[in-house]
């Protein structure tokens, strides 16, 4: 394919053979040369911290020429669509866009209007997807727990409904054939438009927290929120706030990932955050390999 947009349509084999070359990458093997003198642009709308550095970090890694594009600082502000600033970049010979968006579907849109030779990433789409960050917890999984996921019981806590981590995450652990898949949160958080199919869903932690081999925390997206979703976060907090006592319900080798920016104290204690069996920065980490898989495969050897 030509463009990655989300995980909803990629092949099981596919991800696999991208998160083998990513942990390649993640053990320090480089492929310095792979996109030399190819051009990617970061065209972010929405604002970011570890996908747009990790791109960048991985477009150079693999000897690409890397452009910053912040709308904040853009001609967007006078008005210019997404569609002519990316034609615009197109015509400087740029080949590879990596692209936040709020909107849900606006980066697929980008990418059906992109020149033949374009590939465009998405990094992240309204509540839609975030595929590159869905890989990156696969792979953060497969290395606390292995390449099968049949026996894993995997959790999925908090706000399901306003996450595109979530949603890319849940396409990812179906496709790998996780063997439980449970997601937990407030009702008014969880979503009834199919994203949970084939999930446990349940609005008790304490309970769905019984046995899982991994946590997934979600930030409380209090930006993309309707006022009344969430009555106060000291309440969200003592109900779905993962703490030391409540992960001592999982397996004692579980581990927790949390996409990031966490909301302290809210979802997540420090003490978890920083505690031994938090994979967060090393979600972090995993982040600059499977970029570095994901750009290779879409623009290499061209
Ligand atoms: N996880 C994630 O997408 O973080 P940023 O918003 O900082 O890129």
């Amino acid at each position: 394919p030509q463009h990655l947009i989300g995980l909803h349509d990629m092949p099981a084999a596919r991800m696999t053979a991208l998160l083998e070359r990513a942990q390649y990458f993640a053990e320090g093997h480089d492929a310095r040369q792979a996109l030399a003198g190819i051009a990617i642009c970061t065209l972010f709308f929405e604002p970011s911290t570890r996908t747009r550095l990790s791109f960048q970090l991985a477009a150079q890694r693999l000897g690409a020429d890397v452009l910053n594009f912040d709308a904040s600082t853009s001609s967007t502000s006078k008005g210019e669509t997404a569609l002519d600033t990316l034609r615009t970049i197109e015509a400087m010979g740029v080949r590879g866009f990596v692209v936040r968006h709020k909107e849900d579907g606006a980066v697929a849109a980008l990418a059906a209007a992109a020149a033949p030779g374009t590939a465009v990433v998405n990094a992240g789409d309204g509540r839609s997807a975030h595929p590159t960050q869905g890989l990156l917890d696969m792979l953060t999984l497969r290395q606390a727990k292995g390449p099968d996921f049949s026996g894993l019981k995997v959790l999925v806590v908090g706000d399901v409904k306003h996450s595109r981590v979530a949603r890319s995450d849940l396409h990812a652990l179906r496709a790998l054939g996780a063997g439980e898949i449970r997601v937990c949160g407030p009702r008014a958080l969880l979503p009834d438009d199919g994203t949970l199919a084939g999930c446990a869903v349940s609005g008790d932690l304490d309970a769905a927290l019984a046995g899982v081999d991994a946590v997934m925390m979600l930030r409380l997206q209090r930006e993309r929120m309707e006022d009344g979703l969430v009555d106060s976060l000291e309440d969200y907090h003592r109900d779905y706030g993962l703490t030391v006592a409540r992960l001592a319900r999982a397996a004692p080798d579980a581990i927790v990932m949390h996409p990031g920016p966490m909301n302290r104290g809210v979802e997540i204690t420090d003490e978890v955050a920083d505690g031994p069996q938090s994979r967060v920065l090393r979600q972090v980490g995993n982040g600059v390999a499977v970029r570095m898989a994901v750009l290779e495969a879409l623009l290499g050897a061209r």
